[in-house]
């Protein structure tokens, strides 16, 4: 079992958008190393059936485990909505595995009881329902209201993110009357921290936007910590897969990482 703190956290995502998840994961635990996965051959996830999630996902959470990953992160969220419980059973005690909902829901229990909160997505996350499911377990009264915005990873991907046309995609979609009086608005997917300050101009101080990437970093240590699976050594450099390699898929690194990383081609598909 791979479970000595020294072992490296596998991520995985559809593709590169799951590097922003990556990013503030090293930012939280810059002393983790990181082998990371971008499903680029299969992307998009979130027009994806659930069944074909849910074979991607588990034959890459084995090729994780196979490179000796303590713990499996699902950066995507419609992987995490579609396949963490399978991942989960498949892994058994292999490994532990978190995914980029659970810490979100639990960050609204402590802070949005009895309130209303919106969410966005992309079409695989927002029918499943996962958050509604999660949140109407706890009981506490939230109110959730959730959006599929399918047009903004697209966007995102081609580069437009702080223009007019951004601006008016986005209006478009937050001026849907389903997501109005709202406290919060939870980013369910990978790409949208890149717009998270044009959403924030939006709403302005009144509705906080609630950047899952980061609440998930922090969860991720706070479960280290607690299992005693932090990584107190020096480590090998991080290592980034992915399943599909163009010039472009190493270029957008730059925009969701911070910085430009050699992806490598992986042969899992082959
Ligand atoms: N990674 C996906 C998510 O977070 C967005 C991109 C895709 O649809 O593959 O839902």
């Amino acid at each position: 079992m791979a479970s000595a703190s020294s072992a490296p956290i596998g991520i995985f995502d559809s593709g590169i958008g799951g590097l922003t998840v990556a990013r503030a994961v090293k930012r939280e635990l810059p002393a983790e190393r990181i082998i990371y996965f971008g499903d680029t051959a299969h992307l998009p996830y979130g027009d994806k059936s659930t069944a074909a999630i849910q074979a991607y996902s588990i034959k890459i959470t084995q090729l994780l485990l196979d490179h000796g990953c303590k713990l499996i992160l699902i950066a995507c969220n419609s992987a995490s909505a579609a396949a963490f419980e399978l991942v989960k059973e498949y892994v058994g005690s292999s490994a532990k595995v978190l995914n980029v909902i659970d810490p979100v829901v639990a960050y609204l229990r402590e802070s949005y009881q009895e309130q209303t909160v919106g969410l966005i997505g992309t079409k695989q996350t927002v029918n499943s329902q996962v958050y509604e499911h999660k949140v109407e377990a706890l009981r506490c009264g939230i109110k959730l209201k959730a959006l599929a915005t399918p047009l903004l990873v697209p966007m995102i991907e081609e580069g437009f993110f702080t223009g007019d046309i951004s601006k008016k995609i986005l209006k478009k979609y937050l001026r849907d009357p389903w997501l109005q009086d709202l406290e919060a608005l939870i980013l369910g997917c990978t790409h949208y921290p890149l717009i998270k300050r044009a959403i924030r101009k939006y709403y302005g101080p009144l509705v906080e936007v609630i950047d899952s990437s980061e609440i998930v970093a922090r969860a991720l240590k706070g479960f280290l910590e607690f299992h005693n699976l932090a990584s107190t050594q020096d480590q090998q450099d991080d290592y980034f897969m992915v399943s599909d390699f163009t010039e472009s898929f190493e270029a957008s690194t730059r925009l969701f990482f911070g910085e430009k990383i050699n992806l490598e081609r992986s042969t899992l598909w082959d």
